[in-house]
């Protein structure tokens, strides 16, 4: 099994990195293959409306010039998908919409690709604003039919300078809490997915 996550912060290894780690590390305690893809300094550019996704159904988008079909087909290949941001007054970072709006038209031109993948949402926030970020990343999760973990709060870690966020000892039990339950919820929908594919054989 495996989880990829996402840190759409435009700075690299700060608090949105802190935090989705120590989800990760939980994940990798309990057996499962992590991958972390930070966007900072990466050009993603957002959605053109083109449509081409819509026409062609293979699974990619029409921009070649960056990453995101990489990162497409990263999210296929894996159980779960994290998906990790700063709160940027009171939203999501515009590297992480960027990301959310490209991948998602693909995703639901093809069937909903992700469908019934497990998905998680991490947010870091200096005071206000990280709610609106946490809902706006889940509505991605739900409306591609992803399977969302609750955890012992919101997913959300407080701080404003690199490094904060260890201090908020609520938010990082929050962290390790979603891991847990991430966890738990993998291993239970690949148990079913497992018999299910031993009563067909
Ligand atoms: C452009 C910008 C806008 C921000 N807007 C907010 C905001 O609306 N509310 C808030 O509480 N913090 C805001 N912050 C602070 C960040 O959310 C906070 O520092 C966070 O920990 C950054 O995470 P990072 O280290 O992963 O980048 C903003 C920071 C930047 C750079």
């Amino acid at each position: 099994m495996k989880v990829v996550a996402f840190n759409g912060s435009a700075r690299k290894d700060g608090n949105t990195a802190i935090l989705i780690r120590r989800v990760l590390a939980v994940l990798e305690k309990e057996g499962i293959d992590t991958e972390l893809i930070q966007l900072s300094g990466k050009q993603i550019h957002g959605c053109t409306a083109c449509g081409t996704c819509r026409k062609v159904k293979n699974k990619e988008c029409k921009i070649l010039n960056d990453e995101v079909n990489l990162y497409i087909s990263k999210m296929a290949e894996s159980d779960g998908i994290i998906l990790g941001s700063p709160t940027y007054f009171s939203m999501m970072s515009p590297e992480m919409k960027a990301l959310i709006d490209r991948v998602g038209f693909v995703a639901r031109s093809n069937n909903d690709m992700f469908k019934q993948k497990v998905g998680a949402a991490v947010v870091a926030v200096r005071r206000a604003g990280g709610i609106p970020t946490f809902d706006a990343i889940n509505h991605f999760f739900l409306i591609n039919q992803m399977i969302i973990p609750g955890s012992s709060y919101w997913n959300v870690g407080i701080g404003l300078n690199k490094g904060d966020v260890e201090k908020d000892e609520e938010g990082i039990k929050t962290m390790e809490d979603l891991g847990r339950n991430m966890a738990w919820l993998l291993k239970k929908i690949n148990l079913k997915n497992l018999s299910n594919k031993r009563k067909r054989k």
